[in-house]
């Protein structure tokens, strides 16, 4: 008790918030709620519920350290309960050494949705060549809950070995969900996309939608880093472009306001979610139910080892608890 007093009178000083602007996205409600128990929300996606309303976003598979990381964070998903897209299997169809990168269901557990992952130019060509078995066989292979397709043009146009996209995303889309009977997510991978685009995607019978928004992750400016022939310095503007994850949020709850269709049952809002305040800012300003997810965050953990990451992520869920409890978004 005294060593605590004299904290306080050592430490006051070093506190001052005078000049230091606070937080202007929540009201901060301290009397009304109790300090918080374990309960988060649990959000469904696809035909199964999320402990806590957090998604490990799409990331990575095929080299070295991927397998490392994706059984850290497979590990996590499985013990706090969170969903868990994998990246692009698209190296499998070529080569299943890559396997056990991909193969996680055995450490996420039953009850976590987890998601294969594949590119909207490779499933124009799988569906170009009437194979939808092979879409059919890796959901199968990988046990996964569904399939996540990322669309992202901007990047395959600035990658140098880029694939070229030759259907608007959503009709092929749209031919994948008539012909493939799983739960397909939609995403981007960090420009994020605007109110027509999201339109066109609310009125499929998509599982979800997960954002890649603009704000975190850049793939159109990480394509130009890799470019050596001189691109960057004259297409370089195009990577400033994009939807931010509030941007995606209001123009969801606009269509929704106006009465457009909406046929997705939630949502994963994603793309430069850095901390948990981020994430419960955009997850209580949406009128569909939706998690939020992270890819680079985790990443930095996950490349230590899995305690530094679960050090991490208790304090995410510690800080959502009392957001929960104490904060009213504005
Ligand atoms: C190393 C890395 C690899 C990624 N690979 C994929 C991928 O294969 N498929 C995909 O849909 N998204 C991929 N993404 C994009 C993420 O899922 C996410 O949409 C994007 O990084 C924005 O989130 P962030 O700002 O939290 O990183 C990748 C991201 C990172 C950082």
């Amino acid at each position: 008790m005294e060593q605590r007093k004299s904290d306080h009178i050592n430490l006051a000083l070093q506190t001052q918030t005078s000049g230091i602007e606070k937080d202007t996205r929540f009201a901060y409600e301290p009397m009304l709620h109790a300090h918080p128990s374990d309960e988060l929300p649990q959000i469904p996606i696809g035909n199964k519920k999320l402990r806590a309303p957090l998604w490990i976003s799409s990331m990575t598979g095929g080299t070295k350290m991927a397998g490392m990381i994706n059984r850290n964070l497979a590990t996590l998903a499985g013990e706090f309960g969170f969903g868990m897209g994998l990246g692009s299997c698209h190296v499998l169809l070529r080569n299943e050494k890559h396997l056990p990168d991909f193969d996680l269901r055995h450490i996420i557990g039953d009850d976590q949705p987890f998601y294969a992952n594949m590119g909207i130019a490779q499933i124009e060509q799988l569906l170009g060549k009437g194979d939808v078995k092979t879409i059919r066989d890796l959901v199968g292979l990988l046990k996964t809950d569904g399939l996540i397709v990322h669309v992202n043009p901007l990047q395959e146009w600035l990658q140098p070995e880029g694939d070229r996209i030759q259907h608007p995303p959503v009709e092929i889309i749209s031919e994948l969900v008539r012909q493939v009977d799983v739960p397909i997510i939609v995403k981007e991978v960090g420009q994020g996309m605007g109110k027509e685009s999201l339109r066109a995607l609310l009125d499929l019978p998509l599982a979800g939608i997960e954002f890649g928004a603009f704000g975190g992750t850049n793939f159109a400016k990480l394509e130009l880093l890799r470019d050596e022939s001189g691109r960057k310095g004259l297409l370089e503007p195009l990577s400033y472009i994009g939807e931010t994850a509030g941007d995606m949020t209001r123009h969801i709850n606009q269509l929704i306001d106006e009465g457009a269709s909406v046929k997705p049952q939630s949502l994963i809002i994603s793309g430069g979610i850095k901390n948990f305040l981020d994430g419960y800012h955009l997850i209580n300003t949406s009128q569909l139910p939706a998690a939020y997810g992270m890819a680079s965050t985790f990443l930095k953990y996950a490349r230590e080892d899995y305690q530094t990451l679960k050090r991490f992520t208790q304090g995410q869920l510690e800080g959502l608890k009392v957001a929960y409890a104490y904060l009213r978004v504005l």
